[in-house]
Order: C-alpha cells, then structure tokens, then sequence
C-alpha cells in the first residue's frame, strides 16, 4: 500500500499561544513491502509524524495520501475506520494498556470492536499470537503474569490481529533487555516478509537500523532531511554525527580505523567485510 506525505503541515494547538508547528512542509513517499526507519533527536516530529498515518492527527496543510485513501486538513475526513483497519499504529509502551483477563481476550478485542464474530476474532487473534511467538499455553493466563517483552508482544499482537497492511510502531524496543528487543525486531521482520506488508518504525536504535530496515527516513526539527536507502544512510557520516544516536559497533570501528589512516570504503556496514577490508590493508604495507 502506498503512503505519500504532500506539503504536509502540522500545528499543535494552533491560534492560541502554545502554537507550535512540529511538521513543516513534509513531502515523502514511503516504499511499499519495506521496512523504514525514522530517526532523529528527540522532538525532530517522528511521533507527530506517524500519528498521521492511521489518522489519530489530521493535517493541519497538505494532505496524505495512504492507498487510494486521501487524508485533507481542511475537509471532514470520512472513512477513517476503514484506514485504521489498514494501517496498525502500535504505540509508545503500549503494553501499559493491556486490560483484559486473558492474553487471549485482550489480543480480540480489536477484532470485536471492528465487527469480527467471536469465532473470526479467535482466530485472528491466534494467529497474531502465533506470529509474535506467545505460546498456546499463555493464552488464558493473565496478561500482568508476563514479561516486559512477552507484554509488549501481546499488545503488537492486538494490533496485528486486524490484519493491517501497514505496521506503525514508535519505538518498540525501547526498555526490553536485548533478548526482547531481538524478539521485537524478528517479528517485524516475519511480518514483512508476508506479501504486500509495510514496517515504519521509529526508533533510537542504528543498530536496529543497519539489521533489519531497507529504507530511512531522517527527521530534524519538524523537517525531513534524508531519505533514501539505509546503505544511503550508513555512508552519510555527516548525517550519522548529526543525529545524536550510538553508532552501531561496526560503523564507529570503521570510522575510527579511517580516522587513523586507514581507506575502508563506506560500503562496509558488517563485521566480515570490515575484518576483510582491514587484512588487505595489512597486506599492503
Ligand atoms: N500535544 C502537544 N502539544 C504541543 N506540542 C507538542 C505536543 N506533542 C508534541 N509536541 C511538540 O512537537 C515537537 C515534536 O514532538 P514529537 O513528534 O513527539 O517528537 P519526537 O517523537 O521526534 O520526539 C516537540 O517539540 C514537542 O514538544
Ligand atoms: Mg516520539
């Protein structure tokens, strides 16, 4: 499904004096059976950003356009259900709000409220289940027994069990152990790989970023900066110290070789081709 930004603008609280424009003029069209990323500093837009793409915000200017969906400012916007259905927008902690008895009820609960039968909604919710990797034998426990990795899988799982074409997630892995945040990620990854499925994620993470996305989206305050392919992205070190994220291991080890004198090209995002590159300058000398 497509997703296209055009001249998008955003105002929080607008004609009163807490007006502020956190997107400004926002034009970008996201690739389809992607993974992207959205980076940037904190207050950079990311969240305001993609709370547009299943209509929790409206634009205040421009448009978005989501499949054959139009989102305007100015008009009443109809048909907003049926985008939320599409796109699945999985909050920041959204574990904190997982409120039924059971795992089980909680994940079809969506699918209830979207008009599913309790037989549909059972079986959705099962396959959501079993697409974040909960076993069978959680179902009937209560939510509040889990961990904080197996919560917050839970809860992606009831927005998984609408069957969205779209999964819009702002930081997921943000304050699970590593095991979790691995967990986190490889579920995005299976979801994508199911025919016609989008990831946009916005995370902290680049090394989340160099494992999993395609694509990234750099955001700095209320602008979009940088668009284009993660390999792009890894080879931008003007951008890389701009954004104030930890670089994942590979990136600052290569950075720091070069700084010493070294020529690793820009091209090496992994450990074996940096090994490689390095034992060939070696053997140069
Ligand atoms: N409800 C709000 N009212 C007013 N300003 C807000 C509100 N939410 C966010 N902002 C401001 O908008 C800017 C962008 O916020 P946000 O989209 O949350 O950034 P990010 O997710 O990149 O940290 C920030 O300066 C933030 O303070
Ligand atoms: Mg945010």
């Amino acid at each position: 499904m497509s997703i296209q930004f055009k001249n998008l603008s955003y105002e929080y609280s607008p004609d009163t004096p807490f007006a502020y424009l956190a997107l400004k003029n926002i034009n970008l069209t996201i690739r389809e059976n992607k993974m992207t990323a959205i980076v940037g500093a904190t207050g950079s837009g990311k969240s305001t950003l993609v709370q547009h793409l299943n209509a929790l915000l409206v634009p205040t200017s421009g448009e978005l356009v989501v499949d054959d969906k139009v989102i305007y400012s100015d008009k009443k916007n109809t048909g907003l259900k049926a985008l939320r259905e599409k796109v699945g927008l999985v909050f920041q902690f959204p574990e904190a709000q997982l409120f039924e008895e059971t795992i089980l009820k909680d994940v079809m609960f969506g699918p209830l409220n979207f008009k599913k039968t309790e037989d549909e909604a059972k079986a959705l919710a099962t396959q959501a289940l079993e697409l974040v990797n909960i076993d069978r034998e959680l179902y009937n426990q209560s939510p509040l027994e889990l961990s904080g990795g197996q919560k917050r899988r839970v809860a992606i799982a009831g927005i998984l069990a609408l069957n969205p074409d779209i999964l819009v997630c702002d930081e997921p892995t943000a304050g699970l152990d590593p095991q979790g945040q691995i967990q986190i990620m490889e579920l995005f990854d299976r979801f994508k790989e199911q025919d016609d499925k989008s990831v946009i994620l916005v995370t902290h993470d680049l090394q989340d970023v160099l494992d999993y996305a395609d694509d990234v989206v750099v955001m700095a305050h209320g602008e979009v900066i940088f668009h284009d392919t993660k390999e792009a992205f890894f080879n931008r070190t003007d951008l890389l110290s701009e954004i104030q994220n930890v670089l994942p291991k590979v990136i600052q080890f290569r950075e720091a070789l070069n700084k010493k004198g070294f020529n690793i090209s820009d091209s090496v995002t992994d450990l074996e081709q940096l090994v490689y590159e390095i034992m060939k300058e070696i053997d140069h000398e």
